[in-house]
């Protein structure tokens, strides 16, 4: 089977569990991956269901003020009938008033799928075992869960401590159960107490957006008290930075949203949000917008933004649960060396 074709399939069974004579839709704009969309068509229909592709021209802007520049009726009547909706559109639909007409219907799963392109289809969801990968993120979601206080350095400078509530969730991404909002598998997220958040993050991956920056050439340090970016530092990159968040004139720009692990076998750090926040063993940071999928504040800002660190040592309570960029809590080493191994292996197929 084309490496591209076993993707398709593991997304739509193992992932999407899409059943016979459901109709599935995939968005795809100009800038989106065709071939890929393509291939997802070809391949629902081979499992009996029924695809339809949308392909639009990219509009302007993402989101609510993109849509007038679509053709937002026959988008939302085709949406609001659909049981899958997969997004490869680059100029993304999610938060438009489409995505939550489609969302209230509460018949949709929808996945998320921004930035995705065929070579990134076939490393960070074709030659992963999804089953034991999505069992390794659900033990995470546990520890995490059981965790009070926590505390990660990394290489660059990072030190960082915080508290989480266990009243909210840990999601646990690309878990598909029953209709509602999906992200590529090989993620685990959620919001700490943004008051206990203290110390010094320093990402060294990659940022985005702003767009201009993408994978980071210098590290940029920031500074927190409670929460809140008090201090950026660091070079060029870091004065870019700075200025984007100032830009807004929106004091909540400087709030963590959440923090993130990354845990795709398939990830690598190339630019693209949406695989480097799953480089395996790294910790990323949002920073604006806080989703309401988190239960915590909610806190609503005029952007979002996403920032990577490598290779932390997390402590977890008394317990260590990555060291150096790697899982070594008991719980998690032998399971993260299997799906490391399979991951490897199915290269050879
Ligand atoms: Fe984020």
């Amino acid at each position: 089977m084309h490496p591209l074709e076993r993707a398709a399939q593991k997304l739509l069974n193992d992932i999407l569990k899409v059943k016979r004579d459901e109709v599935v839709c995939v968005t795809c704009d100009f800038e989106g991956d065709l071939k890929f969309a393509q291939k997802l068509c070809e391949t629902a229909h081979k499992i009996s269901a029924k695809p339809l592709l949308l392909y639009t021209a990219s509009p302007p802007h993402v989101g609510r003020a993109g849509e007038d520049y679509l053709p937002k009726h026959p988008l939302r009547s085709a949406l609001l009938q659909a049981d899958v909706w997969i997004e490869l559109n680059m100029k993304w639909l999610l938060y438009s008033s489409i995505y939550e007409d489609v969302v209230k219907t509460n018949r949709v799963r929808y996945m998320c799928l921004v930035g995705m392109n065929e070579d990134m289809a076939i490393r960070c969801i074709g030659r992963v075992n999804v089953p034991l990968l999505l069992e390794f993120q659900r033990r995470l979601r546990d520890l995490t869960k059981n965790t009070k206080s926590m505390r990660y350095t990394t290489p660059a400078g990072t030190d960082v401590t915080f508290e989480n509530d266990p009243k909210r969730p840990v999601l646990v991404e690309g878990d598909v159960n029953g209709p509602g909002e999906y992200m590529l598998i090989g993620q685990v997220d959620w919001a700490p107490l943004e008051e206990t958040i203290e110390g010094v993050i320093v990402f060294d991956g990659s940022v985005t957006p702003p767009y201009e920056l993408g994978l980071l050439h210098s590290p940029i340090k920031l500074k927190i008290k409670a929460g809140r970016v008090q201090e950026i530092s660091g070079e060029r990159e870091a004065r870019i930075y700075e200025s984007w968040l100032k830009s807004f004139n929106d004091p909540n720009m400087f709030s963590l949203a959440h923090i993130s692990y990354g845990c795709n076998p398939g990830a690598k750090l190339c630019g693209n949000v949406l695989e480097d926040e799953r480089v395996w063993g790294c910790l990323e940071w949002g920073l604006g917008n806080q989703s309401d999928t988190f239960k915590a504040k909610s806190i609503k800002a005029s952007s979002h933004s996403d920032g990577v660190t490598l290779r932390p040592t997390l402590y977890a309570d008394s317990e260590t649960l990555i060291k150096d960029g790697e899982y070594v809590h008991p719980q998690l080493v032998e399971l993260a060396r299997k799906i490391k191994d399979d991951w490897e292996t199915s290269k050879k197929f």
